[in-house]
């Protein structure tokens, strides 16, 4: 009968936000805008500093901090939040799906739309909260360590892949006891710090940040994402943190954004300690506040730094309230309140985390996302004259490179070897191996490593090929090559590898190279002299089978490149997207200035054509669309899956724009020697620039339309339309 106004399920958020924080201390509200590593003195932090957020905690911790938070004088729920990047990963036996390049070379929202589904009841069935996923960077620079968990290098293909994540996380309602807050990262321009240097100065203008790094934050926070992240580095000497253009103008004012922007990991501390824009975390504390940042994660000094603050006079109590009230409406509408999420489900842990039919869409996406690059003489699938494989390469049965990065918590290396079991995960040799069953006869090596010398049994795997009717080799690179503080100088194959391809290949047998990498690699030789290549991702816990039943055309490859492989890392950056005017149209010292696979690039078993390009409408004004229709036949033996694209060409502006920018795409299976028609529609806005006075605007004009199977001239039909005013 006495229930506190804030907890009566029967008032509105609004009115039970006001109760609240007309209770809480000056410490008390403070702490709501904290989030902390829970891997230490929990009750500490919540006891003294009233904490409101913590991260990296898993199992039965979360029930003791939701305890402790429960006993305080408001009972406060605790909000929690991991990093599931590609399924939950870092708890044991969860369905761990393919990393987001993986995932984003499928094309197929809807796809991701599911995986985020299944990943958000997983998460939520453990008490946790909130997922730092997706990842909206673009990819340009391949040295960057972080390639692998970005949907490659096209902000509109990144915009409507992340906004089917966040839907698929989020739900229609974040009360859903099945759903999570989703969190757009890392806000904004961080893909691009200098030289693939991970976290340094990203040297971007303000027109360039609007042309080509923002659209797709907008996308996700117009679709109602909940949560965005704040990007570590400088832009123009500013870091992200402070830039209260991004974090007040962009997201919050022009988008409307009302949700929670946090931090990156110690942002605040790092503008004292290796930004040097402020000497104290007061100072940095309060110049973050006042640009727009709501929650800093994992600055510890935070909470006596804003106390300082407020005591100063350098923040207002204005300015906490409405922070505050911002995290509590995010608590509120999760249902923490009212009992929701505050606890682990131990009966729905066992029954759904890694269920059977979570991870038969995990084999699912590990399908879609393999991406065929070279089948010379039509090789693949392996017909049934094959009697004997090899299987070769050190990641043929390497269960770190396939489940890639943020598949291991960093409080457990050590344990990773045990974390998933492996009896969940299939290789590329369990997978062959199964496939072959006892008509073929499948003999491994390993070969070599993946960067020491140490191990080498290239002969012994020579001596094996020899013997085999072909030969698959599964190469790349491995988790120490990619991640955070893994950025790389070159991108040749490191260690053995080449050499272990190359003898083999000497043998005469057929090379089949199945690639598990986390990023683009420059392989030109492999190009050259491999009669098939497969390019896999990291393909998560199944995909192993995904890649033997391609290989045995069991399952007929649709996956396209959404990144651009270099000849060579000299070439960087190689994104399809460049501005005009190169002198050159390549560098004097190597063979080629085309990229070794550009993007949009994809082989199948079967083939398409591509006829009767039609445009609705000639020209078009302010508000109208037009419809661009395209036949499609399939002409080969199979049926399969065709990922048509759309492209146009500002053929004359006012700034130089693109040689080709994509403005949409369509997925549609086409049997074979059927001929289908596909129509996509192209917006007036669609044909946007930002211009010299940073102005979206659309000039008038002729625009080139294309469409086709790939980003290169060959593989597109052309013509004009006109924007007229
Ligand atoms: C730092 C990473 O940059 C970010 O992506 C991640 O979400 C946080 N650490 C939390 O682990």
């Amino acid at each position: 009968m006495n229930q506190l106004p804030y907890k009566n399920m029967k008032l509105s958020i609004n009115e039970r936000i006001n109760d609240l924080i007309s209770r809480m201390t000056i410490q008390e509200k403070i702490g709501q805008l904290c989030q902390i590593d829970g891997r230490i003195d929990y009750r500490t932090w919540i006891e003294q500093k009233h904490i409101g957020s913590f991260l990296h905690v898993y199992g039965e911790l979360i029930d003791e901090i939701q305890e402790c938070a429960a006993r305080t004088r408001l009972g406060i729920p605790i909000l929690f939040g991991i990093d599931a990047i590609h399924g939950h990963a870092f708890w044991p036996g969860a369905t761990v799906f393919p990393t987001q390049l993986g995932l984003s070379c499928s094309w197929n929202p809807d796809l991701i739309r599911k995986m985020a589904e299944i990943t958000a009841k997983e998460v939520s069935a453990t008490g946790i909260h909130w997922t730092f996923s997706p990842v909206l960077c673009v990819t340009r620079d391949l040295r960057w360590g972080r390639v692998d968990e970005t949907f490659g290098e096209d902000t509109f293909l990144i915009g409507e892949l992340g906004k089917a994540m966040v839907e698929g996380y989020q739900g229609a309602d974040f009360s859903s006891i099945d759903s999570i807050l989703a969190c757009a990262k890392h806000f904004a321009g961080y893909s691009e710090t200098i030289g693939g240097r991970d976290a340094t100065e990203a040297d971007i203008s303000k027109r360039k940040l609007l042309s080509g790094f923002l659209s797709q934050f907008e996308t996700v926070v117009r679709a109602g994402c909940a949560t965005v992240m704040i990007a570590y580095q400088v832009i123009d000497g500013i870091p992200c943190t402070i830039n209260e253009w991004l974090n007040k103008k962009i997201l919050k004012e022009e988008w409307g954004f009302d949700g929670i922007a946090i931090t990156d990991w110690d942002n605040i501390g790092h503008m004292v300690t290796l930004q040097f824009v402020a000497d104290t975390v007061e100072a940095a504390t309060a110049l973050a506040i006042n640009a727009g940042t709501d929650m800093a994660m994992s600055t510890n000094d935070f909470p006596d730094a804003v106390r300082k603050c407020l005591d100063n006079g350098t923040v207002s109590i204005a300015t906490i309230d409405e922070i505050c009230k911002r995290i509590l409406r995010v608590k509120f509408k999760l249902g923490l309140f009212d009992g929701k999420k505050i606890s682990l489900d131990r009966e729905k842990i066992n029954r759904i985390v890694g269920s059977k039919e979570h991870r038969e869409h995990a084999i699912h996406c590990s399908r879609e996302t393999i991406v065929l690059l070279k089948n010379e003489n039509n090789i693949l699938p392996l017909g049934s004259t094959i009697k004997k494989i090899g299987v070769f390469g050190p990641n043929a049965d390497n269960v770190d490179a396939q489940l890639g990065d943020w598949s291991f918590h960093p409080a457990r290396i050590g344990e990773q070897a045990t974390l998933h079991p492996r009896e969940n995960i299939v290789t590329v040799l369990d997978g062959i191996k199964k496939r072959a069953g006892t008509s073929i006869n499948v003999e491994y090596v390993r070969g070599c490593n993946i960067r020491s010398d140490e191990y080498d049994e290239i002969s012994l795997a020579t001596d094996i090929a020899k013997k085999c009717d072909v030969a698959v080799v599964v190469i790349g690179d491995d988790n120490s090559l990619n991640g955070e503080r893994k950025d790389r100088a070159s991108l040749d194959l490191t260690g053995q590898q080449l050499n272990l391809l190359q003898s083999i290949h000497r043998t005469g047998v057929p090379l089949i190279v199945v690639l598990i990498n986390g990023k683009p690699l420059s392989i030109p030789w492999i190009k050259d002299n491999a009669a098939a290549i497969l390019e896999g991702w990291n393909p998560g816990m199944n995909g192993g089978t995904a890649i033997s039943e391609i290989i045995f055309g069991d399952v007929i490859p649709c996956g396209k490149l959404t990144v651009s492989f270099p000849y060579h890392v000299g070439q960087l950056p190689v994104y399809y997207n460049q501005l005009p005017g190169w002198h050159s149209s390549n560098y004097s010292d190597i063979p080629t200035g085309e990229p070794l696979f550009p993007f949009g690039f994809g082989l199948s078993y079967t083939t398409f054509f591509y006829s009767n390009l039609t445009v609705s409408r000639k020209k078009l004004k302010a508000g109208e669309s037009c419809k661009i229709g395209v036949d499609i036949t399939n002409t080969g033996k199979y049926d399969g899956i065709e990922i048509a694209q759309l492209y146009i060409r500002d053929i004359v502006s006012s700034v130089s724009t693109p040689i080709k920018q994509l403005k949409g795409f369509c997925r549609v299976h086409i049997k074979s020697g059927e001929k289908k028609r596909i129509e996509m529609n192209l917006a007036y806005n669609q044909l946007s620039l930002i211009n010299s006075e940073l102005k979206s605007v659309v000039e008038p004009g002729n625009f080139k339309v294309m469409i086709g199977g790939s980003s290169q001239d060959i593989d597109l039909l052309k013509t004009e339309i006109e924007v007229v005013v």
